[in-house]
Parts: C-alpha cells; sequence; structure tokens
C-alpha cells in the first residue's frame, strides 16, 4: 500500500518501501512479517536501554496520568525541576542552568543564540559568527546546516540560504594521539582564531567522535587545547553532546574524559533514553549571569512550545535512574572490549582494500570504505542476517544499545565483518 509519509533522506525514486515496524523489546525491533530485528543502530543512536523499557514505559504511563504537558513560559513542574537539578549534577562542574527545548537540532540554534546574545551584552556586539569544524554535523534546521561541513555535509542546496561562518580543518589526531600530533590541530585552530576573534562568538563542536560526518574519533587533548584557544580568544566553546552523550564514548560525557567544561553544552537523543524528543542546553553561571539585567536586549527570546514537556523530563529521569542503577558504564566499557577484539585485533579488516579505517570509542565502532559503493547492499545484507545496519555514505558504524549481550554484540560484528572478509 502506498504511504503518504514522507521519509527521510530518501531519494523518491529509488527508495524501497519501508518495512513497518509493529514493536520492539530489548535490542530488536519487530516487522509486520514478524521478522526481529537486531538494531546495531539504537534507532539513530538514542534507544540506548533498548525497545520497550518496562521501567521507562511505566514511567511515562504514570507521568500521563498526572500531567502530559503544560507550557514551561511563566511555569514549572517536578519533573522540568528535577530533571534539571540531576542534569546540573552528572554534568561537568560549573554547567548550573537547564534551557529545555525539543529536539537536538533546536537545542543547538539555542546554543548559538545564546552564544551571540552573551557577546552582545558583555560588551562584543562584533562577535557575530560561529567557528565550527569541517566534518561537523549539528542539525538540518537552517541554523544549524550552516554550522554543519558546507562541502562533505549534505545541505550544499541551501548554501546561499544560509549564515557563513568559519571553520577550522576537522581534528585529524586519533583519540591516543601523541602531544605533538595534537598540537598540528591546534594549530590550525588557532589560525582560524588568530585572524578572526574579533567576529566568532564561539567554537562549536561534537568533542571526540564527529559522528554523522563520519565517525572521526579525535583526542582529549584537542578538547583541552580547544579550551585554552577560547579562554585565549574570548570566545566560548560550545560542546554539542547530542550524539556522544550519555556513554556513547566511553564516559558519562565526552567532556570527561578531557576534564574540561564548556560554555554550553547540548543533550538529547540519550536524554530520555529515546523515548520522546527533547534536549537540553546547558550554560555555566559567567553565561546565564551575562543575561541579569534591565535592558530589553536581557531576554532570551527563546521558547518553543514543548520545552520541558512533562512526560519527556520524566522519562529523562527514569532513563538516568536505570543508567546509574544498573552501571551502564561497565555495560559500554565491555562492548567496548568486544568490538575492539572482533573488528581490530586481528587486523584483517583493517588490510582489506576496500577498507581505509577501523575505529572504535566507547560504544561506537566504524568501518570506513574508501567509497560509498563498497557498501551498497550491506542493509539487504544484514537484513537477511538478522541485524538492522545503515550505513551513512561511506561508513559502516555500529553504536548499539547499552543492554547489548555479547551474543548479540558480536552478531552484529560478524555481520559487518562478513560483507567484506566473507563474500
Ligand atoms: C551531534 C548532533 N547534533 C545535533 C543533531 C540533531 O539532532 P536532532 O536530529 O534531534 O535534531 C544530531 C543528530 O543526529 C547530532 O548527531
Amino acid at each position: 500500500m502506498n504511504t503518504p509519509v514522507w521519509h527521510p533522506y530518501a531519494n523518491l525514486k529509488t527508495q524501497t518501501p519501508a518495512p513497518k515496524v509493529v514493536g520492539g523489546d530489548g535490542v530488536h525491533f519487530v516487522l509486520e512479517s514478524g521478522e526481529r530485528l537486531l538494531d546495531a543502530t539504537c534507532s539513530w543512536w538514542c534507544i540506548i536501554h533498548g525497545y520497550s523499557h518496562p521501567r521507562l514505559v511505566a514511567a511515562i504511563r504514570e507521568q500521563a496520568g498526572e500531567l502530559c504537558h503544560v507550557m514551561l513560559g511563566g511555569l514549572t513542574h517536578n519533573p522540568a525541576d528535577q530533571l534539571a537539578h540531576e542534569l546540573v549534577r552528572i554534568t561537568p562542574d560549573g554547567l548550573n542552568h537547564v534551557f529545555y527545548s525539543d529536539s537536538g537540532s533546536v537545542g543547538m540554534e539555542v546554543a548559538m543564540k545564546m552564544a551571540l546574545q552573551y557577546q552582545v551584552l558583555t560588551g562584543h556586539p562584533g562577535k557575530q559568527k560561529m567557528l565550527s569544524l569541517m566534518k561537523a554535523y549539528h542539525g538540518d534546521t537552517t541554523g544549524c546546516m550552516a554550522v554543519c561541513d558546507p562541502e562533505e555535509g549534505m545541505h550544499g542546496l541551501f548554501a546561499s540560504l544560509l549564515p557563513q561562518h568559519h571553520f577550522a580543518p576537522a581534528p585529524t589526531a586519533p583519540f591516543d594521539a601523541t602531544p605533538p600530533q595534537v598540537d598540528h590541530d591546534l594549530s590550525a585552530l588557532r589560525d582560524v582564531l588568530e585572524h578572526h576573534h574579533g567576529e566568532i562568538a564561539a567554537l562549536l563542536m561534537e568533542p571526540l567522535l564527529q559522528a554523522a560526518g563520519g565517525l572521526n574519533m579525535t583526542s582529549p587533548d584537542y578538547l583541552r587545547g580547544a579550551r585554552a584557544l577560547c579562554d585565549e580568544f574570548g570566545v566560548l566553546l560550545i560542546f554539542d553532546e547530542v550524539a556522544t552523550g550519555f556513554g556513547r564514548t566511553g564516559k558519562l560525557f565526552a567532556a570527561d574524559h578531557a576534564d574540561v567544561t564548556p560554555d554550553i553544552m547540548v543533550l538529547s537523543k540519550g536524554l530520555t533514553g529515546g523515548y520522546l524528543g527533547h534536549a537540553a542546553t546547558l550554560a555555566t553561571d559567567r553565561v546565564h549571569d551575562a543575561f541579569i539585567g534591565d535592558s530589553e536586549h536581557h531576554a532570551f527570546m527563546h521558547g518553543p512550545t514543548f520545552m520541558g514537556n512533562p512526560l519527556a523530563c520524566r522519562v529523562a529521569l527514569e532513563s538516568l535512574r536505570v543508567f546509574e542503577e544498573e552501571d551502564y558504564l561497565g555495560k559500554i566499557a565491555a562492548l567496548s572490549r568486544i568490538l575492539s577484539r572482533e573488528l581490530l585485533d586481528d587486523g584483517a579488516l583493517n588490510a582489506h582494500p576496500a577498507v581505509a579505517d577501523v575505529r572504535v570509542l566507547g560504544a561506537t565502532a566504524v568501518i570506513e570504505a574508501h567509497s560509498a559503493e563498497a557498501l551498497k547492499g550491506v542493509g539487504s545484507f544484514a537484513r537477511e542476517r538478522g541485524v538492522w545496519l545503515r550505513p551513512i555514505g561511506r561508513w559502516l558504524y555500529t553504536m548499539p544499545a547499552y543492554i547489548t549481550s555479547e551474543s548479540e554484540m558480536t552478531q552484529i560484528t560478524d555481520v559487518m565483518k562478513a560483507w567484506f572478509l566473507a563474500r
């Protein structure tokens, strides 16, 4: 049956009909046909507890009986207040203020507006631009498209609609890089800042793991160096932890690997365990307090209808409890060991002529092919073997749910390996 649903990122002429999902439990979702697929991507990296988690479902049901929604303009409620306290507790020291919104993209829009207004309010009205990194992906809204990689990113068609920002090269030093390797990346960043800091409000980055732009991983020293450069040049540092937040890189937040506190940090995806769309933009006292004043420019003019939605805040609170009570960081470390053992240790994948690189960080692994052509058909290949894989361009990756067992994890890595080694 034809559907009026317009699917994302799809070529309408060549797309095949989307299989219909009727349910899910644990790491599997179930299709109308009865087929059960092991989700290697945890639904665009958000369903970190898997599907139909009883505690998350119960939290939503309970909250629905009390209060499904109320505006946050001039009002508040317990789930929003409690979640804000929890987010302040778990995020890097100094991020003491929480602005809610409804998706990762909007959370980033909020971050950029906040940074620019901060600069105006603190006497730097010329700082109207962002500094972003090549290979960056920060969302699909207009403001976010303007800070995505302008060359390899997918938004080239809209170039003339978008404000022009500055870009520094993507970091090239790996996670365990030596200081000189990182210095090379930092001097490229310094170069842009030296020339343009007078017009740059904030440097924004996906810390340690540039996700949708090619799963590019870098070193904690890069984050520390970026923090120092931002301080030197009077530029705010924004960490987009939409993808990296809630354990994906092996610590609760990527910032924790470097003991760095950004001025602004954005969370979404895993925030609600993926059960409802929501986001939080956190700010330090320094940023927040600049907004205390009498002028008409002091109010922060942003307020999405569904910000602080009680159902989303309540399920986020439950998600965090499960994460902490059930030692998810331990589970992520175990998954990371399996990913390294299966994909890196024997070197066979890295030696394959179609493979450019293999990388693992936390509960993330990627096989980077030399071309997207090399991955054509991998989705169907995986599906025939009971696994849902959806590569991005030339990157075949897994970001599994953290409840994935060892045998399920190796089922995923076996399929990824077999595509290259056993066909
Ligand atoms: C790092 C990062 N930032 C922002 C976004 C946008 O989030 P959303 O799709 O919820 O708007 C994404 C989505 O994949 C992301 O990976």
